[in-house]
């Protein structure tokens, strides 16, 4: 899926180096993140996240219904999408709501390196470097009151630059949602780069939600409102086909989608020859995020 040529000296080769740098010395940023959250670096089979996918898969390769639904469409049509001014606001039951520029998200919360599998409901995965923070840390800086129950996140529309939205395919604005315990998760992350880069408009910038151990469709892109809300929100997937997108959509071999099974994955990336290989409960994130889920029917609440 070579469509135009990368010059010599691409971010992944730049962060390349970086790494290898931070891996000898033992310094910043990368070093701090892999070993402080717990399941964002194993290494035994195929929660291997050392194999990180291309810089060019990750950033020509994407979903982003907004441009289009094609998977080359992001790339080739967000690159004037304009991410300033760009403001966030958090809302609903809060005592009181705030609003935050992107400069100000920037300057005071840690971007760490985070690195992530990304498991497409479609049966393709990526592992990713994002750069990112917990979403509890942008959650704490509000008094959640004791009614709220679930985070529902709202992306910007703006069908002027989103050609996609034009269109009906999706109840614009994209919108999605988590229970509370899972949103301050310290899994759940605000993304605001990649591959120690800026966040590439393709990927959601300015700034998105990656939740590892769901599948991809749940971390909205370029969101402008985090809403604290009693009731579970309908994201756009429910909306557009509840029988096949629930409101979990935790990675899960054993519950297939209505039309197709969910049990394997292809690794955007590896050889055209190479098997695709199991799904993992989770997404591999089971130690993690299991507890969240106790007692609950999994095959009923997909
Ligand atoms: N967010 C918005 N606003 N619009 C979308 O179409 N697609 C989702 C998710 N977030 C989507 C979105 C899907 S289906 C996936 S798999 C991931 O973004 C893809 O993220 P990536 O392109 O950065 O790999």
């Amino acid at each position: 899926m070579k469509k135009f040529k990368y010059s010599e000296i691409t971010p992944e080769k730049i962060y390349n180096k970086r790494r290898k740098f931070i891996k000898t010395f033992g310094l910043g940023i990368g070093s701090y993140a892999l070993t402080t959250v717990s399941g964002l670096n194993k290494s035994s089979a195929n929660t291997d996240l050392s194999k990180l996918t291309s810089y060019e898969d990750v950033t020509t390769y994407n979903n982003y219904y907004e441009f289009g639904t094609g998977k080359s469409d992001p790339y080739i049509k967000s690159q004037s999408f304009k991410t300033r001014p760009w403001n966030i606001s958090i809302e609903g039951e809060v005592e009181e709501p705030i609003n935050l520029s992107i400069e100000e998200i920037l300057n005071s919360f840690n971007s760490e390196e985070r690195v992530q599998r990304l498991r497409c409901v479609e049966g393709w995965s990526m592992i990713i470097p994002w750069m990112g923070f917990s979403l509890s840390e942008i959650l704490n800086k509000v008094k959640i009151k004791p009614e709220a129950k679930f985070v529902k996140f709202t992306s910007v529309f703006d069908p002027e630059q989103m050609i996609g939205q034009r269109r009906a395919v999706l109840n614009w604005p994209y919108v999605e949602g988590l229970r509370l315990d899972e949103a301050m998760h310290p899994l759940t992350t605000v993304v605001t780069g990649v591959y120690g880069k800026t966040l590439p408009n393709q990927n959601g910038a300015p700034l998105r939600i990656f939740i590892p151990w769901k599948y991809g469709f749940k971390s909205g892109k370029a969101i402008v409102k985090i809403e604290l809300v009693k009731k579970m929100p309908t994201s756009s997937w429910m909306w557009a086909s509840p029988r096949e997108y629930g409101f979990y959509s935790n990675v899960n071999p054993n519950v297939n989608h209505p039309r197709w099974s969910q049990a394997t994955e292809r690794v955007i990336g590896a050889d055209i020859f190479a098997p695709r290989i199991k799904t993992l409960m989770f997404n591999g994130y089971g130690d993690e995020v299991a507890h969240l889920y106790s007692g609950m029917d999994l095959k009923k609440y997909f």
